[in-house]
Formats: C-alpha cells, structure tokens, sequence
C-alpha cells in the first residue's frame, strides 16, 4: 500500500509540472481526487480489509489526499492570480499618452471690435440699424449729393447688379437716407449701422474690395460740430484707451459740411512716431461731418429746425490698429493658422 502511495504521489509530483493552464489543472484534480480517481480508489476496497488494514489504509489515503489537495489549491491560487495581472495588463489604460487637443473657438476679432462699438453707443443711446448690402443708386449715391456723372463716383467704383440702378453699397452712407426718410422729417434720430461695404478695388495688405464700416447718423435739435468731436472722442478713449486724443482734418464730402478726416492720437507711441502711425503720431480711422443741408431736406427733414452729424468707421482698420494685424485679407481667409496668432487681448 504504502508502495502504492509514493508511486501516486511521485506522479502527481511529475504531472503537477506540466500543469500551466486552470484547466489542465481540472483534469488533474479528476485524475486524483475524483469519483474514480487514482487517490479515491485507494479506499475502494475497504470493505473487504480488517479493522487495523482499514485503519491503516484510511490513515495513509487521508495524508495523501490532504497532500494533492493542498498541491492542487495552491498551484490553482498561483495560476487564478496570473491569469488577473494577465487580464489587467492587457486592458489597462496608459493615462500618461498626451490628450488629443480638442479646439476651442474664440469670437472673430472683426465681430469683437463691431460688437465693442455697439456695446458703447448704446450706451449713448443710438439705436443699431440694418441696411441692405445690395443697394438703390439712388440711396448710395443720389440722396447724398452724387448724383449721376459726378466725378466723386469715380473714388466709390463698385459692383453693379442691374444695369446701374442697382449695386453693392460702396459704404454704409445710404444707411443715412434710409433712416431719415423712414422717420417721416418729424423725430430725432440716433442710430449706428456696422456692416458691409464693396469698392471695385485691387486687394493688398490695406485695401480689400469687401471691407466693413461702422456708420453713424444723427439728427437732433441743435447739433453742432463740436458734439461730433465729443461723441467720436468718447468713443475712442473707450476703444483704444483712455489716454487717446482725436483730431479732425478737414476733408470734403458730398453729404457733409463741413466734412472732416478722425484721426486718434497713436495708442502705440502715443504721438512720439512709430511705424503704425508713420512717424505722424496720429492715425487715421475715418470720415464725418455735419449733415449737408440738401440731405437734410432731400430726406425729408426741414434743414431750418433739425441738424445733425454723421460718420463712417473703418472697422477693419480699428480692429488691425487694435490686435497688430497687418494684412486686413486675414479677415477674408479661412486659414486658422492666421488668425489664431492675433494678439486678443482678452483680458484687458
Ligand atoms: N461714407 C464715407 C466713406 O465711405 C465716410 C463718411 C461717413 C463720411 C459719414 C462722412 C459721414 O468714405
């Protein structure tokens, strides 16, 4: 018997070797300890032994068995446990690889600034206006004092539509006629109009056939050049900063008299000279004057009781004054790259 046992146990020693998987393992414990296995027929024949062989029999199949069992758990717990890490590794995460940047947007600076004017006119009390970017003759040059063959058209080449009736607004002005004939001649007005103008223009780095003016009109009892240079000084210490000075040229415009050039003391050198201002120490941001009487009375308001100031900012060029951009066609592309390099002074 106990020949029996060391042979058994020999075998399971050498079998328990080659055993790397829980399965193998199984057929192992089946092998042994099973219904028929090696060590559960040892006592099989028990009833045909006496007393002390039954004893002793029981004795030595216990030890072995407690042995294989113990054998057995053992190398289960060991395997159990490699096959986890085995799992783990294969579906652990590696949080230490980069993120994929996710982009995130920013407001386009051209709205930004045209937004910025809005917020401080109203403030003032202007109201904002629309008009449409395909226009009347008549509005974008007649009711303003050019009427057909005036040679002032020549600097206000545009697109034509229809015959030539019909164009593409060389500036927001026509906004002016518009607005005062739908108030009837009978009630101040105070509006601002952002939005876009055409020229038949070569585009460069300054100039681009598409471009946006910010204009403004109003009308009241009263108004005096002077309030022109108040408001536009207001409104440009908000803009570029407080510190900012104004100056008018005087220029010449159809719709207005006297007319003016808005030059802004340069925020950058402030008026020592630099490359921005051309050494001038002032820059240029757009035209106005006093609303011309034919206007007045073209557009319904009687010129004796009612004046008024108008303007037209240059937004591209506020907006390239204010963030350092220098070719105002990155307004007009889409190449991300481009913009995103905008110094957005976000948190001035
Ligand atoms: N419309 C003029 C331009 O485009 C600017 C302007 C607006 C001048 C209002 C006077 C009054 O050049």
């Amino acid at each position: 018997m106990e020949e029996k046992i060391k042979k058994i146990r020999e075998e399971l020693d050498t079998d328990i070797k080659d055993v790397h998987t829980l399965n193998t393992l199984n057929d192992i414990r089946v092998k042994y300890l099973g219904k028929k296995g090696l060590i559960t027929d040892l006592t099989s024949n028990m009833s045909e032994l006496t007393i002390e062989e039954r004893k002793e029999v029981g004795k030595l199949s216990n030890e072995i068995r407690t042995y294989a069992t113990n054998v057995i758990t053992s190398l289960e717990e060991k395997l159990k446990l490699e096959e986890l890490n085995k799992k783990l590794e294969s579906e652990s995460i590696d949080i230490s690889l980069p993120a994929t940047e996710i982009p995130v947007g920013a407001p386009s600076i051209l709205e930004k600034v045209i937004e910025d004017f809005e917020n401080v006119f109203m403030s003032m009390g202007y109201d904002v206006v629309d008009g449409p970017e395909i226009e009347e003759d008549r509005f974008n040059f007649e009711l303003l004092g050019l009427p057909k063959g005036h040679p002032a058209r020549d600097a206000q080449d545009t697109f034509y539509v229809k015959d030539d009736e019909l164009l593409l607004r060389s500036h927001t002005s026509p906004v002016q006629a518009r607005t005062m004939l739908s108030k009837g001649g009978n009630e101040p007005v105070r509006v601002i109009c952002p939005g876009k103008a055409y020229r038949r223009d070569d585009d460069d780095a300054t100039h681009s056939h598409q471009f946006t003016q910010i204009e403004g009109l109003i009308v009241d009892k009263n108004i005096k050049l002077s309030d022109l240079k108040g408001t536009v000084t207001v409104i440009c210490k908000h803009m570029f900063g407080k510190d900012t000075e104004t100056r008018f040229r005087p220029s010449y415009y159809q719709f207005t008299e006297p007319s003016v050039e808005m030059d802004i003391s340069c925020f950058n050198c402030k008026g020592k000279g630099c490359s921005i201002c051309k050494n001038t120490g002032w820059i240029t941001i757009g035209g106005a004057g006093v609303v011309h009487y034919n206007v007045l009375k073209g557009c319904g308001y009687d010129p004796a009781i009612w004046s008024g100031f108008a303007f037209g900012f240059g937004a591209e060029r506020c907006a390239m004054l204010k963030y350092g951009i220098s070719d105002i066609r990155t307004f007009y592309n889409v190449d991300l790259r481009e913009s995103k390099v905008f110094d957005r002074k976000e948190d001035e």
